[in-house]
């Protein structure tokens, strides 16, 4: 079971500010959702709350230290471990093939070490953040391939969308 790193980054490495994401790009929403529809997708509570809710066609499982968080339509574990398995029991009902990480900072920096796939949207900005990606250490990854996008009407920035696998 592949495990994917899903995450839009700046060119600082910055992934969010104030409990959102520092950037609108409303095409990079649709490419998100075209990468993660019908995988288990796995978050922390922060990055869940600034979603807002549970994202429909997949499985949501939001990894908290807080046994009695709750929320309407997510599975919750205490543990990037605990998600992780949680993900693999779904992904084999389900047939998916894949398990997706979709942040924040810490599942970002923990779940790296374990990922097969890095797929990452390089915003075209450096914009004040206050939580990062970690560094894409050349040593362990190979850019894939890479696709230039140019701003929407509704997008803040130029960006690219890369893929990258574990050497
Ligand atoms: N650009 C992108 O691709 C992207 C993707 C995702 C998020 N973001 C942005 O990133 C920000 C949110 O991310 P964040 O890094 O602040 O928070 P986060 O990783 O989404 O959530 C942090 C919370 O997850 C739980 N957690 C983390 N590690 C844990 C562990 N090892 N064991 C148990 N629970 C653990 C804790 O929840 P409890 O406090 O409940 O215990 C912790 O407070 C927002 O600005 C969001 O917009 C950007």
């Amino acid at each position: 079971m592949k495990i994917v790193l899903v995450a839009a980054i700046g060119e600082n490495n910055v992934i969010g500010r104030g409990g959102q994401l520092p950037w609108k790009i409303r095409s990079d929403l649709r490419h998100f959702r075209a990468l993660t529809l019908n995988k288990p997708v796995i978050m922390g509570r922060k990055t869940f709350q600034s979603i807002g809710k549970a994202l429909d066609r997949r499985t949501n499982i939001v990894i908290t230290r807080d046994q009695d968080f709750s929320a309407e339509g997510v599975e919750t574990a205490a543990s990037l471990e605990a998600a992780l398995a949680l993900a693999r029991e779904d992904a084999k009902r389900s047939g998916a093939n894949e398990l997706m990480i979709i942040g924040g900072a810490d599942i970002f920096a923990a779940a790296m070490p374990l990922a097969d796939r890095l797929e990452i949207t390089h915003v075209h900005a450096s914009p004040e953040g206050d939580v990062y990606f970690p560094a894409i250490d050349a040593k362990h990854w190979r850019e894939d391939k890479r696709k230039n996008r140019e701003p929407g009407p509704d997008d803040s920035a130029s960006y690219s969308v890369a893929t990258y696998l574990r050497r």
